[in-house]
């Protein structure tokens, strides 16, 4: 299940993210890689432990707060570290898994990654190349979205970013431990609810929307790891 969440971050947000983009402190982004993905990733990043890196990482997760359809998606229970990430021109990131967990810089707690994220800081017209492609069984997903628009897709995908062949491709990427583990049963959950609120918008006194609205939270309840 992947979903398209738009304008998670407003302009203002994105104009920020740019200007502390222009520095010299870009580092190797092998730094945070697993064994595998570290053969595959060839792109830079911002040090997790800088302070540009935490106001921007609190300025997103703020953002992520504000939007209802990223809840309604994801189920967030934690998140991991908010990796700030540029590919020049030749910068790839070969097809990889992301790891199944991650320490989080700080608290220490393990996360595990049920939702992977890309939040577009660059805009499709900054650069060449650079598409995220994702892989699931209805086949291959070749994504490149608006600055300040989401996809989040299972963590259990494998994935690749292609070549940027110019410019240059600015994203942040963050993983979820969601409250719903298994993809099926969140996949079903988002379903119902977007229903919900599509019935809620269109008929919205209609006598089914009660029941409805208690099977959700009743499924929710059933399922929900904290
Ligand atoms: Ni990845």
């Amino acid at each position: 299940m992947m979903v398209h969440v738009p304008g998670v971050l407003t302009p203002e947000e994105v104009g920020r993210c740019r200007k502390a983009f222009e520095t010299d402190g870009w580092v190797d982004g092998r730094v945070t890689a697993g064994h595998q993905a570290a053969k595959a990733k060839r792109n830079l990043q911002l040090p997790e432990d800088a302070p540009v890196a935490r106001e921007l990482s609190q300025l997103v997760e703020a953002a992520l707060g504000r939007s209802q359809l990223f809840f309604t998606a994801v189920l967030p229970l934690h998140f991991s570290q908010f990796l700030f990430n540029r590919y020049e021109e030749t910068m790839n990131f070969a097809a990889h898994v992301d790891n199944a967990v991650r320490t989080q810089p700080g608290t220490g707690r393990r996360i595990r990654t049920d939702v992977s994220a890309t939040l577009f800081i660059a805009d499709p017209a900054d650069y060449e190349g650079g598409e995220l492609v994702v892989e699931d069984v209805y086949g291959s997903h070749e994504v490149k979205l608006p600055a300040g628009d989401l996809i989040v897709y299972p963590s259990t995908s494998v994935h690749h970013v292609t070549p940027v062949t110019g410019g240059a491709r600015s994203v942040c990427v963050f993983w979820t431990q969601s409250m719903i583990r298994d993809v099926t049963q969140r996949s079903l959950l988002f379903d119902l609810d977007m229903s919900i609120q599509q019935l809620g918008a269109s008929h919205p006194d209609h006598p089914s929307l009660v029941m409805f609205t208690a099977c959700y939270h009743n499924l929710l309840r059933q399922w929900t790891e904290t």
